[in-house]
């Protein structure tokens, strides 16, 4: 599926970052290496990077990285970029100073997962940066998975990251123009997490 709409032309989310993401740029420590989970291609991987951190960007669409390799080429940045399934995804523990999941809606059992991964492969003072869609959104007809149990829910991703400071976690709704394919008003969860130590 993914690889299907990558291959249409042009960017299916746009090339600039995520809104959230730029506003919580700023939590990041300089030089930071940082994981993008289902970076797609590669808007938000080509942004941290052009602040001067370590991007690594995984995904399970080789046609998304492609695109990834290219805006990150145009853009004069390099990413690490690997093709993988985020199910049962390695993470070294320890390993990243951020982790950024923006829009990467998972089924459940594969999200706990991952989140699980994610906490413990952050090193300690790391920051975990997550905006999705609720819910919520199933009502709008403005972007996100068509199915319920694909769409976020708050009370959820907080016990999934328990181990993290929650700074920011909250229920929104904003607009939100983000390529072809995110256009409007859409009810997002939003998380800034931070590992103790
Ligand atoms: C809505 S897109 C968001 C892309 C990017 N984060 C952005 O905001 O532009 C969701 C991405 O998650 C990726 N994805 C979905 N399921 C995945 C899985 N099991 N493993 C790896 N990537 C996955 C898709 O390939 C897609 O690029």
């Amino acid at each position: 599926m993914w690889n299907e709409r990558y291959s249409e032309p042009g960017f299916a989310f746009g090339t600039k970052p995520n809104d959230f993401l730029v506003a919580s740029a700023p939590k990041l420590q300089p030089r930071s290496e940082v994981l993008c989970l289902g970076e797609g291609e590669g808007r938000n991987a080509v942004y941290l990077a052009s602040l001067g951190h370590r991007v690594t960007a995984v995904d399970s669409s080789s046609v998304g990285l492609e695109k990834a390799s290219l805006l990150a080429r145009k853009q004069g940045v390099t990413l690490e970029i690997i093709e993988a399934d985020l199910d049962g995804y390695l993470i070294t523990p320890g390993s990243f100073q951020a982790i950024v999941s923006i829009f990467c809606h998972l089924p459940p059992a594969v999200q706990a997962g991952l989140h699980k991964r994610a906490c413990e492969g952050l090193a300690p003072g790391g920051v975990f940066i997550l905006e999705g869609y609720s819910k919520k959104q199933i009502n709008y007809d403005t972007g996100g998975p068509r199915k319920i149990e694909m769409l976020m829910d708050l009370e959820q991703l907080k016990q999934e990251l328990k181990p993290l400071d929650l700074s920011h976690a909250i229920h929104t709704e904003r607009e939100i123009r983000e390529g072809s394919y995110h256009l409007g008003t859409g009810a997002v969860v939003q998380i800034i997490g931070i590992k103790p130590g």
